[in-house]
């Protein structure tokens, strides 16, 4: 298994979803999770400062999450939603979500099988998010923590939301992506770091391609 973490903007979707494929390897994307969670909480009108409401819904939503590196379907009561996701109204409420320590403690829960399945089925999984190498999988042979500049990231995700049609600026992505790691990295239940044991990559001045070999290497080397 790969755990790959880091804020967002490094590229680490991206990047886990191509190694998965190199390492034929499913991949787990364990933010589509908070995510989906997020979408539900929205959808329901729960107030985001209730966190006793969040919690109990984290225990009863019906959701499913393909692991298929080509097909990485989310779906929420059968709906797919892989697209809403990634709008703007759920980006902007995920953090505060995922700080909720029950939403944290299922969702936890959740991958930790996903994951045992995976190789119990004898196949790899590369499993990407923010607190999998020292929360979720703190024994995973390979731990990956990508960084990247500010600016970088915030251009990539720019570029990102362009692409997808959603309304963006150099600006605005600057300030969702810095509010995301404010939140993510000073919230009490794991936080965002890297684990003392992770190889630190800064992608910055690296291609997707340049970052997937250096990656592909270091999964032979760890297997
Ligand atoms: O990776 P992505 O940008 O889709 O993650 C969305 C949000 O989900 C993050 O900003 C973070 O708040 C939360 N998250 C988390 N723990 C993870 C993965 C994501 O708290 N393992």
């Amino acid at each position: 298994m790969v755990a790959l973490d880091g804020p967002s903007g490094t590229g680490k979707t991206t990047v886990a979803r191509k190694l998965a494929r190199r390492l034929s390897a499913r991949y787990l994307d364990t933010g589509a999770m908070y995510r989906v969670v997020t979408l539900a909480v929205l959808r329901a009108g729960i107030d985001l400062a209730d966190e006793h409401a969040i919690g109990a819904l984290a225990h009863d939503v019906d959701f499913a999450l393909g692991t298929d590196p080509e097909r990485p379907d989310v779906r929420l009561h059968g709906e797919d939603v892989a697209a809403e996701i990634r709008g703007p109204e759920v980006t902007g409420a995920v953090s505060p979500v995922s700080a909720v320590p029950q939403v944290r403690e299922v969702l936890v829960a959740r991958q930790r099988r996903i994951i045992a399945d995976a190789i119990e089925d004898d196949g790899g999984i590369v499993v990407e998010g923010r607190d999998i190498g020292t929360t979720v999988a703190p024994d995973s042979p390979l731990k990956i923590y990508l960084t990247a500049s500010a600016e970088v990231r915030a251009a990539r995700r720019n570029t990102q939301d362009s692409a997808a049609g959603r309304a963006s600026s150099v600006e605005s992505a600057r300030e969702s992506v810095e509010r995301r790691d404010r939140i993510d990295s000073t919230r009490a239940a794991s936080p965002l770091r890297a684990a003392g044991d992770a190889v630190q990559v800064d992608t910055s001045e690296l291609t997707i391609d340049q970052v997937i070999v250096a990656l592909a290497e270091l999964a032979r080397g760890r297997g």
